[in-house]
Order: structure tokens, then sequence, then C-alpha cells
């Protein structure tokens, strides 16, 4: 073994690329114009955006225009006068969304959703059209099937996704921000240009084709929130892999079965991350799960801090490496339904689930959605407090931003390091005018009151926006109330790693429209939701409750499981045969406003993690004095959820109950993450179960919820004894 130790300039410094001032620096020239080269020629949403307002306002706002601030003005003028023939009232819309001049007469925020939705096809055709730049246009918008889980949008196109995120902006406005990576280390934030993101992309994704990566590979991505992972996942859709970004605070075993999974033969991480100042050995997390991915054949380690680390045979000092690629890199024409990347995901058995994502139509909806839910527009700077690890952090940390050619925040340490002011110090610092975060941090923040948000100006704050988990009330209050000093709305988003993207948000809808505290409340553009009852029948009416269900396809929905389309069918397909079910239950009030009300399977969310119960049994089962367990969420104040585990031991076993609580808090965090440890443990004689021998999880819920008075039918428990053993139990526990 060698000791590598490289300069760690990539990630900790300034980048290494020349960084001209304008587009007609020397520097410029260099880069591929592929667009041009493709022979394809479309503007991005924001442009068509600014031309019909102008073609409305006739030109008042090009004096600060964000184009006239890139020297794009010409490009500007030209395009817009075929556009002053619109009429005034549909301009208003057209201002809104472009693409609506084409659907004959709709106006109005809901006219769009209701268009979106009973003309799915003409509007899903038309902001491809004007969203994507495509190598070669699509010929058939979609052919979906839900009830055979057969799920196809813009077929016959070829675009390259690297391209619609980077080249495009670079060639229009090479200079503008495209990354602010605020480090862990507070105040030492990096920015980088879009000419700067494409040029590292390029040099990253020449190494991996160098090194044999080919179209169709899949890369594993196991690396802090930094923008050499946000180049590393560009790098792939540039040369046609797809990647599969796994959290960093996964352990070596998690780590190791999605690799697996995922058949990667190539694995990117870093020596060490750091997080809350805390160092994570993930070089020496990836050498333990290398040894059980006999795929695996090569690592590629980037330094993100100076300590050296053991390189073994199969190891890459990325950085050096990466100086000796050029900077332009050619991108491969991916088919809309090529995979971009797979995300595991947990279900409600033991094993997670990759989540099959492709080109086109993710994109397409990540970038929609970001455009519109937080009203982002040109020149703001977007902050996704979401690790990449997560579907947030790809959606609206890397590809919603960057293909609107936005400038977005990468977050790389955690909202109480060094103290609880961190977020709105940095809101400050980079001038953050839209926030999306997790109720859990919301609710961790509030506890340390109001002094430290108020130290920092929070004036460049639009919207706040919320997502992964239910956001109470008291929480969302504190956030639009303190936080947003009542100026900025609150959003809270609901969507799922299968979605791809947000589905109901409170946005987009009129600027004086309602929003309920704590509700997703409406659907996007495209997204018609339904309510099933337990037989399985639509429910129609509002002020209800059900099973919640998307009734029709959209672009950014899950394709499949990667390597498992029966389950795919089984989870999401076959409950409600010809719609796609969510897993959540939801209210639908009065209004016709959709609450989500929580998962309807065994995953429960713990600080906004998902994690199914299942996963973390499977680990504490493998402790060997334990016989068996059960695992169920119970609400928590800060986590949403935390985790309660009912263990059973093995006979005979002679340990003290508090080293055994330690060694299995011990063994899931190996086998999963910390996140999922138990919060309590309660040792049991024997748990619950029906005849035919199924735990009964609802009982032990209402347990752990102390609502004793509602236990539910315990006739078909086998032996209802246990219940009361465990009552008792569970008592003993809370008095100790
Ligand atoms: C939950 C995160 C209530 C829900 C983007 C969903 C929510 C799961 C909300 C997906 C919300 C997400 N209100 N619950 N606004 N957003 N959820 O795949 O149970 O990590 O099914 O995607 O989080 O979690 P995932």
């Amino acid at each position: 073994m060698k000791k590598q130790k490289v300069s760690a300039h990539l990630l900790c410094n300034r980048p290494l690329t020349h960084h001209s001032s304008s587009p007609s620096s020397p520097g410029f020239p260099s880069f591929p114009l592929h667009l041009s080269r493709a022979g394809v020629i479309s503007q991005t949403a924001e442009q068509c955006e600014l031309l019909l307002k102008c073609s409305v306002n006739v030109f008042q706002s090009l004096s600060d225009g964000m184009w006239l601030r890139c020297g794009c003005a010409a490009s500007l003028r030209v395009l817009a006068s075929p556009l002053r023939v619109l009429g005034l009232r549909r301009c208003n819309t057209a201002a809104f969304m472009p693409e609506s001049a084409g659907f004959g007469g709709v106006s109005g925020r809901s006219g769009l959703q209701e268009f979106s939705v009973s003309s799915s096809e003409s509007f899903w055709a038309a902001v491809a059209r004007h969203r994507l730049s495509w190598i070669r246009p699509f010929t058939a918008v979609q052919d979906c099937d839900l009830s055979r889980g057969r799920i196809r949008w813009f077929e016959g196109g070829k675009l390259n996704v690297s391209v619609n995120c980077l080249d495009r902006h670079v060639h229009t406005c090479p200079d503008r921000v495209a990354l602010m990576w605020e480090r862990d280390e507070k105040g030492s934030e990096v920015r980088y240009t879009y000419r700067e993101l494409l040029e590292m992309t390029c040099r990253v994704g020449n190494l991996l084709r160098r090194h044999g990566v080919k179209k169709g590979d899949c890369v594993t991505i196991y690396m802090p929130t930094c923008p050499l992972a946000v180049a590393s996942m560009l790098a792939c859709a540039r040369i046609g892999a797809a990647h599969n970004v796994v959290f960093a605070g996964f352990s070596a075993e998690a780590l190791a079965e999605r690799i697996r999974d995922a058949q990667s033969s190539t694995v990117i991480t870093v020596n060490q991350g750091i997080r809350g100042g805390k160092i994570l050995e993930l070089k020496k997390t990836v050498d333990t799960a290398v040894q059980s991915c006999p795929t695996v054949q090569q690592v590629f380690v980037a330094m993100r801090t100076d300590s050296p680390v053991a390189m073994t045979a199969r190891d890459i000092a990325m950085e050096e490496e990466m100086l000796k690629e050029d900077v332009v890199c050619e991108p491969a024409a991916m088919n809309s339904e090529d995979t971009l990347f797979l995300l595991y995901t947990s279900g409600s058995t033991g094993k997670p689930k990759g989540l099959v994502h492709t080109q086109a139509g993710y994109l397409l909806y990540a970038a929609l959605t970001h455009r519109y839910v937080f009203n982002y527009h040109d020149g703001d700077v977007f902050g996704c407090v979401a690790d990449i690890g997560w579907i947030t952090g790809h959606s609206y940390g890397v590809y919603g931003p960057l293909a609107n050619g936005g400038t977005t925040v990468l977050f790389e340490s955690t909202p109480i390091y060094p103290d609880p002011g961190r977020y709105w110090d940095m809101v400050e610092r980079l001038q953050i005018n839209q926030f999306y975060g997790a109720p859990t941090a919301i609710r961790l923040l509030l506890k340390f009151g109001d002094e430290w948000v108020n130290k920092y100006d929070r004036s460049s704050l639009k919207t706040l926006g919320s997502v992964g988990e239910p956001i109470n009330t008291e929480a969302w209050e504190w956030y639009y109330r303190v936080v947003g000093e009542e100026r900025c709305p609150v959003v809270d988003t609901w969507w799922q790693t299968e979605t791809g993207g947000i589905c109901i948000a409170p946005r987009p809808s009129d600027s004086d429209a309602e929003i309920v505290p704590g509700m997703a409340m409406r659907p996007f553009f495209g997204i018609k939701p339904a309510l099933m009852d337990t037989e399985g029948k639509v429910i129609s009416g509002n002020d209800a409750s059900g099973a919640l269900c998307l009734a029709q396809p959209w672009p950014g929905m899950a394709r499949t499981i990667h390597n498992d389309h029966q389950r795919f069918m089984e989870t999401y397909c076959q409950p409600y045969p010809g719609y796609f079910f969510t897993g959540d239950g939801a209210y639908r009030s009065v209004e016709g406003y959709y609450q989500i009300t929580g998962r309807l399977d065994d995953v429960i969310n713990v600080s906004g993690h998902r994690i199914g119960t299942a996963e973390i049994e499977d680990a504490v089962n493998q402790c060997p004095a334990v016989a068996e367990s059960a695992v169920i969420g119970y609400s928590h104040d800060i986590k949403g959820q935390g985790v309660f585990a009912f263990v059973v031991l093995k006979k005979n076993v002679d340990v003290e109950e508090a080293d055994l609580s330690r060694q299995l808090n011990g063994i899931v965090s190996e086998k999963i993450a910390k996140y999922a440890c138990p919060d309590f443990i309660q040792f049991v004689q024997r748990l619950p179960k029906t005849r035919s021998g199924k735990i009964m999880r609802r009982v032990l819920r209402k347990v752990v919820e102390l609502d004793l008075d509602s236990l539910g039918d315990l006739s078909t428990l086998d032996d209802p004894a246990a219940v009361q053993e465990i009552i008792q139990g569970h008592r003993e526990l809370l008095s100790k």
C-alpha cells in the first residue's frame, strides 16, 4: 500500500480553471457549443419568459435583465419581436408560462393546471420542446400504461443531460455562478461558475472514459455534498453512464449492498468527509465495502481534507488524474428513456429498492417544478440544504436548478454547526432567495429560540420550502413568522424518490392564493391525485381520507426498480390497477386541498430519512442473542418519528440489558446507518402475533403511543396475555 497525498485543490480551494470575465475572453472559444453543433438552438425557459414579459413591457426590463448582464441582449431582441403580437390577457398567463400561448386560450394558474391534466400530451410536449435542448426531437410524447408498469416519455428523442445543465448556460452566461459550496467550515464558501463546472465535469467525464467507463455502466458515488460530487454526477450523464449516489452516512454494509445490486465496477469517493466538524472516514468505509463487491475494479479517491489515506492497487488519485484530462468532453447522445441514475430507497421489506430515473422526463420535471413551486427566477440563489445522497439533493440541489441555469447552494454542514444560527448566517452571506429544508431541522432550531434567526439579515428570502415529512403547525408557523418574517410563502412540498420531483405543493398558484399551514394542498402541473377507499374504489367527494394514488403518469416518475420490475409492479402498480400507489395516506379537505397523513406501509421517516422497519429488524436480528424483533415508528418531537424496537432474546442469554442495547445500536449503525438506531429498546418475552404468526404491529404502535384505550380487536391474537406483559414492561421502561 502506498500513501496518497495530493493537493486538495479541486475540492478545498478555488477551482483550477482560468476564470475569465467575459465570453470573449481567450478561454471562451475553447468551449464546445454542442447545441449549435447538433443543429438545435433552444432558448431556456427563462429566456422565453423574459421575452414574453419584454413583449408586454416594451423592453422596460432590459436594463436590468440578466441577458444584458451576460452580454446577450442582441439575441434577446431578435427573438422578442415576433412575440409582441400576443394579446395582453394571454400574455399574463404566457408571461408566467410561455408555452401556454399555444394552449388555446388557457388562462390563469388553475386553468393551466386543468389543461396540464386534461391535455397532458399537449402540455408536456410543449414544455419539453421549450425547456430542453434536444439533439434529435422526440417523436412520441408518451407511451404509458400504468396497469402494466410501462412508462415512457419523449421516445425517439436524443439529448444529453449535462449539456442541458451546463453547455447551454456556458454558451450564454459562462460566468454566472452555478454552485455555491457552503463547506462545513463556516465562512469558507467556494463559488463555481458554469464555465468552471463544465470544465470540471469534462475532466471527470474524460477520466472515467479513459478508465473504461462506458455508456450503460453504473458508477457509484459515495461522497459528501461538494462540487466534485456534482461534477461526477454530470460527468456520468455526459458519457452516458448511470450514477448511483449513496448517502455518505450509510455504513460499509449498506454501501456494499447498493454497489452489488447496481453492479458497479467504478466507485468515486473522498479520502475523508467532514460534517459538523467531525471527520468521516469515507475511504475506509469504501475499502471495507468493496471487499464484498467483486464487481468493483477501480475506486477514484478525491481529497476533501489534507490527510493522506492508504491507497490500494485499485485506487486512483482523482484530482491528480483529472489534471491530465482535457476540458472538452464529447457528450453522448442519449435516448430519452436511457437510465440517468439509480437511487436506492427503503421499502417495506429489508431490501432497498434501486429506483430507476431516466433522462428527459426526469430532467424536465425537476426543472419545471423547481421553476414554478419555488417561483425561481434568473439571478436567484437557490438554497436546498438536502444532501446529494437523497432525491431532494438530486432534483433540487443539482438537476432542477442547473437545468434552469440557476445558482444552487451545496450545503455540506449541519443546521447547528458551529451554532444554531448556521442556516441563517448562510442565508445572509450567500444572499439566498429560496430556502428549502426539512421539518426536522426546523423543529430542532425553533427549540433554540428566535435570537439565532434574528441575528441575521434574511431580507433576501422570498420563498421557504419544506420537504420529507409532515410539517406540524408549530414548526410551520415558526418558519413562516420568524424565519420568513411573514413575507415569504411557505411551500410544504410532498413527493418521493419515486416521483422524481414535487407532486403536491401550495404553489404554483396565484400569488394571493391562500396557503394553509401544514398542507401540501395543490397538485402540480400534470398531476392528478386520487384517494382510494379500503375496497380499492376512488373516493369522489371532499372532506375524505384514503390511500393516495396518482391517476395518470407524469414525466418525472420512476420507471422501474433496478433488476426487479416485478417488485415495482407489486408495490406501485398492482395495489390499485391503472393508478400509481404512493404508499402514503392523505386527506382531501372541504376545499379540495391535500394533506398527507403519513405512510400506510412499514416505512418510517426518521429526521426526513426514509427507512423500512424491516431493514432495522433484519439488522437487530443478526445479534446472536436476539430471537426476534419488531420495530415501529413513534412520534418524536424533533425527528418526526423515532425508532422503537421490541426485542425477544433467545433463552438463557445472560447479558445485561444495557450492554445488549449498546450492542444492538452498534449493529444497526454498522449494518445501516446511525440515524436508524433505536431510540428505545424494550426487551419482551414474546411479541403479539396473530394465529398465523404475523406480528400485530398495530398493537405495538398503540402501546408506544400510550393509546391503550383503542388497542382494537385482540381476538385474533394467538395469546392475548402477551399484550399485557408488553404494556407492563413499557411502563417500567418509561419509569426508569
Ligand atoms: C414523506 C423525499 C408529508 C412521505 C422527497 C413520502 C412527506 C416519503 C412530505 C418520501 C410532505 C415527503 N409531507 N410527508 N411534504 N414529503 N414525505 O423518498 O411519506 O425520501 O412517501 O422523498 O416522505 O420520502 P423520500
